[in-house]
């Protein structure tokens, strides 16, 4: 796979990015999603333990938190897999594809796609070009960009994944609407978030925790609300259900 496939997604006039250890960046200069960014950078250090629900204090946390645990861990991987089989083959994108914790290695199996796995933090990115290259995967090209501005053409991609993130973005409407932009037509978009009014705690401790730390960003959308944007921006065929307040879709252009 060449790396220099990237430049024939890009948008006209192709933005140029900067290339810090093999991540192609594409945020400008003014970063304007920095705090996002840092809260995240910073998190490395417990994020795959805590979202795989590894150690018991983060399992109990995440339970406490979230009310998920080794049930939501599990279908990232049943989601990421089903989500491979559609495509087949071609380009997928994957954002925010964080440190790659649930699906590099399915990535590394998947040989006829290559893999653009975007993020906004630089941190977490980094982590994932460890995970690439511990899996020695050739398909998988790691990009900083923010999914609110994406530098790719229109419908350039045969899929677009993007799990746990839509709760982080700071503008949902403009990122579903990005993600269905450069989507192709019949092709799939699938996900998941943290949607409110489903689990009382968990709306509680998005205000106490994840607010503040900037891991999510206001507003909550509600499940009705998300399905709305979806339905607005053209996806079709949607289905969708609930682990708590995690929605886990599915959907087609
Ligand atoms: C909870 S993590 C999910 C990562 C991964 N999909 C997973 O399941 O482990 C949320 C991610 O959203 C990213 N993010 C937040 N705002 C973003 C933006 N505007 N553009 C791209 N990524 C963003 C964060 O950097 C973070 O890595």
């Amino acid at each position: 796979m060449s790396f220099k496939r990237i430049f024939d997604l890009l948008d006209v006039p192709a933005p140029q990015p900067k290339v810090i250890d093999g991540i192609f960046d594409f945020v400008p200069s003014a970063d304007p999603h920095k705090a996002i960014g840092e809260a995240y950078d910073k998190s490395i250090v417990i994020y795959d333990d805590y979202m795989q629900s590894k150690k018991l204090h983060l399992r109990i946390l995440k339970r406490i938190l979230l009310g998920m645990g080794k049930e939501d861990t599990d279908e990232c991987t049943k989601i990421t897999r089903k989500f491979i089989d559609l495509v087949g083959s071609g380009i997928v994108l994957d954002i925010p594809c964080g440190t790659g914790v649930f699906t590099f290695e399915e990535y590394a199996k998947a040989r006829n796609i290559t893999f653009i796995a975007a993020d906004y933090s630089l941190g977490m990115l980094k982590e994932a070009n460890k995970r690439v290259k511990d899996l020695g995967a050739q398909n998988i090209i790691l990009v900083r960009a923010d999914v609110g501005a994406l530098p790719f053409k229109n419908q350039v991609f045969d899929g677009v994944l993007t799990l746990n993130g839509i709760h982080s973005f700071p503008d949902k409407a403009k990122a579903i609407k990005e993600l269905g932009r450069v989507l192709k037509h019949d092709r799939g978009l699938f996900g998941s978030l943290c949607v409110k009014r489903e689990r009382w705690l968990t709306d509680i401790m998005m205000e106490l925790f994840y607010f503040p730390g900037k891991w999510f960003t206001r507003p909550a959308l509600s499940r009705r609300e998300f399905l709305g944007i979806l339905e607005a921006n053209g996806l079709k065929n949607i289905k969708h259900r609930l682990i708590g307040p995690g929605l886990l879709f599915e959907s087609l252009k």
